[in-house]
């Protein structure tokens, strides 16, 4: 699953192959269609798009948000940003460049109908996200994001017949212990945003939390490929360089299924700042 990287996205290789799989493969454009349609838009009149990145997200919202409002896009990579200023123009919408942590540094207070974070909420400090949402959000307006399912701890019950061949994952596993001697550690690691976790976030800065779901995404073998060849997600995580990870990419793809579908799964979170507040 994707790794908590708060480094690697300001740069332009990642920016080029990340907008170039958003526009070949579904994921982020379905997962943030899903998300713009949970926010309610059809009477906003100001959106936020929450660690934007290239701008996939804007676009599921703006296809929802009537004619005359506006939407920023605001994240901290300068690269992700110049990739969607060139491929998004609308006059609905603006880009700004800061943390999502400063979000209330850059709109001002009760003034923003909703806010929709696709794929990026657990790269951030959360409370810091979450009071900083609160803070723009108008009374009654809504905070709508995903969590991963490795980082909530979260496994959609989709069943699935069993594949033809090993997962992408094990063939990787397999082939960097065989080459490169690096085994994963035994232990797993503690999902790190549980929902009572982020509940608990969104209660201590003000927000009601009003649904909750876990959704499953189908993702073929060649999707899950050509995702992993984006460098801030390239496996196995950890010393090896680039090119040595895009080696056991092509050997482990090679002996996959392309066409074999697993699920992804998604914890997503609908929450509400008070209306009395
Ligand atoms: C997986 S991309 C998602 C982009 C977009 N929402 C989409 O669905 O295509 C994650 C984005 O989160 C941004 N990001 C990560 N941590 C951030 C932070 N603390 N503040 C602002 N942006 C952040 C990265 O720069 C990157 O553009």
């Amino acid at each position: 699953m994707e790794y908590d990287a708060l480094t690697g996205w300001d740069d332009d290789t990642t920016a080029e192959a990340y907008a170039a799989f958003t526009r070949a493969y579904p994921m982020y454009s379905a997962s943030s269609r899903d998300l713009a349609a949970r926010a309610g838009l059809t009477r906003s009149r100001v959106i936020v798009d929450l660690c934007g990145g290239t701008g996939t997200t804007a676009e599921a919202i703006l296809a929802l948000a009537p004619p005359d409002a506006t939407v920023i896009s605001l994240d901290s990579s300068t690269a992700m940003q110049s990739i969607g200023r060139r491929l998004l123009s609308d006059p609905r919408l603006t880009w700004v460049n800061a943390p999502a942590e400063d979000l209330a540094a850059h709109v001002p207070a009760r003034s923003v109908d909703a806010v929709v974070c696709n794929s990026a909420v657990w790269k951030t400090d959360v409370a810091a996200v979450a009071a900083a949402v609160r803070r723009v959000l108008r009374p009654g307006g809504r905070f709508v994001f995903n969590i991963g399912g490795a980082f909530a701890g979260v496994t959609h019950p989709d069943t699935l017949p069993m594949p033809s061949m090993p997962s992408l994952s094990v063939l990787i596993e397999r082939i960097t212990a065989r080459d490169y001697g690096i085994v994963p550690a035994a232990a797993a690691v503690p999902p790190k945003l549980p929902l009572p976790v982020i509940t608990r976030l969104l209660t201590d800065a003000g927000l009601d939390v009003v649904a909750t779901e876990v959704t499953g995404q189908r993702t073929t073998t060649a999707e899950r490929a050509a995702w992993l060849s984006i460098p801030v997600f390239a496996h196995p995580e950890g010393s090896l360089t680039y090119e040595q990870k895009m080696a056991i990419l092509a050997e482990a793809a090679a002996q996959s299924n392309p066409d074999d579908v697993t699920v992804t799964s998604w914890l997503v979170i609908v929450a509400e700042r008070p209306e009395q507040s």
